[in-house]
């Protein structure tokens, strides 16, 4: 493990995406997302996805000077067309129109259409936190998990955030994929050459799997429950774009020449609008308050709101630094843009 400020860790993932092709602007804007993934103890969608990002842009399945666009379509209504450009930065530039639009009509819908992966979900729903406004955010992502009763994959990992303003510059963030792991978690099961707990993954006929090496789907969220609201994010962020849905999304790997045509849908909500902005505020923090001091079930020593702990992390993390792995580390470090490692890899392989 290597410790470095996140000064240096935005300049290294920075330089590497600049150095892939990208412009500066959009560099940096890769690096904020991942570097705030990576403070919040995200590492799964932070620095360790460079090599794969630089690779991609390399063979250009990221567009490198993109035509971006943001049509209104409403009073609170917008697309914003992504031009298969970088997801991290398109779905940046679709919050700050979300929250203009949010700031004028109490709430505001913003499409982010054709645009590559965007990372960790809790940065966008963030700015509009930071703004005193409500923030949700969704997006499609490739097919791995099988359908309630399925045996082969149709849905994405489609993850869901959401923000909302508390007092003093408190910031309450959930953000979460709708799968009970993350396909990261089987791969460090694998490494360990250790079993993986029934309920995480099936095997290729669908029955649960416990051998990691024989996972060939993940499993949603409290059954049924965790497979309707990945269909809800797959409408909201895919159909309702006009954008390839369900099993047709487009695989992380398949062919890392071509645009991935993606799309992801922000909410913002003006809580003013509705009600006393401060006492608003006041209440969401008294309620986190009331979480934190509520009894704790035995084996925990306290009841957490959603994202406290990274929000911990990441003041921790500011303080001395963020441990990034050594590979990772060393890779950033490199002149090598890329290793040619991720282009039709099966992603249930390795
Ligand atoms: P997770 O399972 O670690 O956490 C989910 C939520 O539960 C978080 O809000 C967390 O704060 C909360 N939580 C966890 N432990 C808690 C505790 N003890 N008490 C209270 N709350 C607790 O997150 P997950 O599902 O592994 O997602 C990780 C990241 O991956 C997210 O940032 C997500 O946006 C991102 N992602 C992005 C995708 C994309 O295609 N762009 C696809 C899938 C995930």
């Amino acid at each position: 493990m290597v410790r470095i400020s996140e000064e240096k860790l935005k300049e290294l993932i920075k330089n590497k995406i600049h150095k892939a092709g990208l412009t500066e602007e959009h560099a940096a804007g890769v690096a904020d997302v991942l570097a705030h993934a990576d403070m919040r103890g995200y590492h799964s969608h932070g620095a360790m996805r460079v090599e794969y990002y630089a690779e991609r842009i390399a063979k250009g399945g990221i567009t490198h000077n993109p035509k971006f666009e943001f049509k209104k379509t409403g009073p609170a209504s917008g697309i914003f067309e992504g031009d298969n450009g970088v997801g991290h930065v398109a779905a940046i530039k679709g919050m700050e129109e979300a929250i203009k639009l949010a700031k004028e009509s109490g709430i505001a819908v913003v499409g982010m259409k054709h645009i590559s992966h965007s990372g960790a979900l809790s940065y966008f729903v963030d700015q509009a936190a930071r703004e005193d406004l409500i923030g949700i955010s969704m997006c499609q992502s490739d097919p791995m998990v099988v359908p309630y009763g399925g045996a082969e994959p149709y849905y994405g990992t489609n993850p869901i955030a959401f923000a909302a303003p508390g007092k003093d510059g408190q910031i309450v963030t959930f953000d979460m994929a709708t799968t009970v792991q993350a396909w990261g978690k089987i791969l460090h099961a694998r490494s360990k050459k250790e079993s993986i707990p029934e309920g995480w993954a099936v095997d290729e006929n669908g029955a649960p799997a416990t051998d990691p090496f024989a996972v060939k789907a993940l499993l949603p969220i409290a059954g049924p429950k965790g497979y309707g609201l990945m269909l809800m994010v797959d409408v909201l962020s895919g159909i309702l774009l006009g954008l390839p849905y369900g099993k047709h999304v487009s695989s992380m790997y398949a062919d890392l020449t071509k645009g991935r045509d993606l799309g992801q849908l922000h909410i913002v909500i003006d809580p003013a609008k509705f009600t006393d902005i401060e006492s608003f505020k006041e209440h969401l923090s008294a309620s986190m308050q009331e979480l934190n001091d509520s009894k704790p079930a035995e084996g925990y020593d306290m009841v957490n709101w959603p994202g406290q702990r990274s929000a911990a992390r990441e003041e921790k993390n500011r303080e001395n630094g963020v441990e990034i792995v050594d590979d990772v580390y060393n890779y950033l470090v490199s002149d090598v843009v890329h290793n040619n490692k991720y282009d039709h890899k099966d992603p249930f392989a390795e």
